[in-house]
C-alpha cells in the first residue's frame, strides 16, 4: 500500500477526490496526512474522512529555508512513499525538493511546458488559446519545468472565465492524479526512469 502525504493551500477540491477514490478498498494508495502552508479550508475533506491534519505556516518563519526544514521534519514523521503537492501554492525550497525528489509530485492546471506558475489559467485566458490541460509532474528546483509524468488537453470556450476553464480542468487534474497515484503505486510508472521535461 502506497503511503501519500498531500499538501493543500486552497479549498482542496482536487484532495477531497482523490481522498474519496483513495477510500475504495481495492486502491493501492492511502492518505496518511494532509498538511497546509496556512489554515487551509482543504484540510476539512481530512478532518471529516478522520485524516490527520497539519499546519506549518509560512508566515511563522523567518525564511522560506527555515519554514521547509520545519515542514520537511513534519512529513518525515510520516514516513510518505509519495508526497502530493494539489493546489499547493509555495515554492519549497531547494533542500526540500532534493530530500523528497522524485517521490514528490505536483498537479498543475495547464499544459506543461506552457503557462508554468501560480497562474495557469489565467495566463491561458490572456494568451487566447483555443487548448489548455492539466499536467501531473515532478518537483524539482525549477517553477513547474520537471519530468511530466502525464498530461491531457481540454479546450478553452470562447466565453469561457477563469472559473469556468478552471473547473473543467480540474476534472481532469482528478482524473490524472487517480490513474497515476495508482501507476506509481503498482509501478507502472517509475518515477526515477521519467526523462526530462
Ligand atoms: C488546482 O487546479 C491545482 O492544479 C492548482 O491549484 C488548484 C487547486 O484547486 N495548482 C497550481 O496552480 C500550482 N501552480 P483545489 O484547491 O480546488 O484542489
Amino acid at each position: 500500500m502506497l503511503k501519500v502525504l498531500v499538501l493543500v493551500s486552497g479549498a482542496g477540491s482536487n484532495l477531497r477526490a482523490f481522498l474519496e477514490a483513495a477510500q475504495a478498498e481495492n486502491y493501492p494508495a492511502r492518505v496518511v496526512a494532509v498538511g497546509a502552508d496556512r489554515p487551509a479550508s482543504g484540510l476539512e475533506h481530512a478532518n471529516e474522512r478522520g485524516i490527520p491534519t497539519f499546519v506549518v505556516p509560512f508566515t511563522d518563519f523567518e525564511n522560506r529555508e527555515s519554514w521547509g526544514e520545519a515542514l520537511l521534519e513534519v512529513i518525515r514523521s510520516w514516513q510518505p512513499d509519495l508526497v502530493l503537492l494539489s493546489g499547493f501554492m509555495r515554492l519549497l525550497p531547494e533542500s526540500v525538493v532534493d530530500a523528497l525528489s522524485p517521490r514528490l509530485v505536483n498537479t498543475h492546471p495547464a499544459y506543461l511546458p506552457e503557462f508554468p506558475g501560480a497562474h495557469g489559467v489565467r495566463d491561458a485566458l490572456a494568451a487566447g488559446v483555443r487548448e489548455s490541460g492539466a499536467s501531473l509532474i515532478v518537483v524539482d528546483s525549477g517553477v513547474d519545468t520537471g519530468p511530466i509524468i502525464a498530461q491531457e488537453r481540454c479546450p478553452v470556450h470562447p466565453n469561457d472565465t477563469e472559473e469556468t476553464l478552471h473547473d473543467r480542468i480540474k476534472v481532469i487534474e482528478r482524473e490524472l492524479i487517480v490513474r497515476c497515484v495508482r501507476q506509481i503505486a503498482d509501478n507502472t510508472i517509475n518515477l526515477r526512469e521519467l526523462k526530462p521535461a
